[in-house]
């Protein structure tokens, strides 16, 4: 049987802080196999972003990942993996649209140029071939006038719009895992399969995409028409007392 693309077992992620230890993620196990799309779900505070930063191992003091979890990706431990690999794995491998899309991306350049520098990165395109390929995905995000908006830069944008720009460079990596942490408005766009087959080109493979909501969309199930993932499964985080955060159920996503 091949391993999953992800595999995470007892992960715990603690900040400690003056007031004491916040156990934000304690002993959360999950899988997402090639392909996959994993839906997590939960109220605020329940850990959701940390999870999400712990798999990129972007958690910063005082927040700590406790030793004995595991994050297997590709075959390799995240958590002991060394500064070198893991920023590989961040650039080309997982590609990570932030709940907030603001600190992600940087004021001083243009939407575009941002864009186009990850395709002139990851893809070794000229400079003219990049521009064109980060108006083309623009678009294919959603944004309208994606030439004009090209050209501005981010405080220009709507909260929704810049979502796009990091759904954009998220695609134009061609990782094999997205993990999209909250994406509000820009969702279908992320987790459209048509715009993930045709942004992964030649020898894109399947991608997995992880995805996480919050709790409030109640009904029939706990990821509503506008937040449900295609297909795969949804773990919902639920929060058992002060501190102790579980993944509480499992279920299929349809
Ligand atoms: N830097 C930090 N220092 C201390 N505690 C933190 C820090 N970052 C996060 N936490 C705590 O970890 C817990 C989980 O936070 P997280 O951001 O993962 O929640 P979330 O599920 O993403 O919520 P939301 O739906 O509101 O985005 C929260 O109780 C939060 O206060
Ligand atoms: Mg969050």
């Amino acid at each position: 049987m091949t391993p999953p693309l992800l595999s995470i077992r007892d992960l715990r992620t603690y900040f400690y802080t003056e007031a004491g230890v916040a156990r934000s993620v304690d002993g959360v196990s999950f899988d997402i196999g090639a392909g996959e799309t994993l839906g997590i779900v939960g109220e605020s505070g329940c850990g959701k972003s940390v999870t999400a930063l712990s798999i990129l191992r972007l958690i910063q003091p005082p927040g700590r990942i406790e030793s004995g979890s595991r994050i297997e990706f590709e075959g390799r431990d995240i958590v002991t993996l060394g500064d070198k690999e893991i920023r590989d794995i961040r650039g080309n491998r997982i590609s990570m649209i932030f709940q907030e899309p603001m600190s992600a991306l940087n004021p001083v350049f243009t939407v575009g140029d941002q864009v186009a520098e990850v395709a002139r990165v990851h893809a070794g395109m000229s400079k003219q071939q990049a521009w064109d390929r980060a108006v083309e995905m623009l678009a294919l995000t959603g944004i309208p006038a994606a030439e004009e908006r090209a050209k501005q830069y981010p405080h220009q944008l709507s909260g929704g719009m810049r979502q796009r720009v990091l759904i954009a460079m998220a695609l134009m990596m061609k990782p094999a895992l997205i993990i999209a942490d909250e994406p509000t408005t820009a969702l279908d766009v992320a987790r459209d399969r048509d715009v993930r087959w045709r942004s992964s080109g030649r020898g894109g493979g399947r991608r997995a995409l992880c995805q996480t909501a919050p709790s409030i969309y109640r009904g029939p199930h706990p990821l509503d028409a506008a937040h449900r993932p295609r297909s795969g499964e949804a773990q919902r985080h639920s929060r058992h007392g002060a501190g102790s955060d579980r993944l509480a159920e499992r279920m299929p996503v349809s």
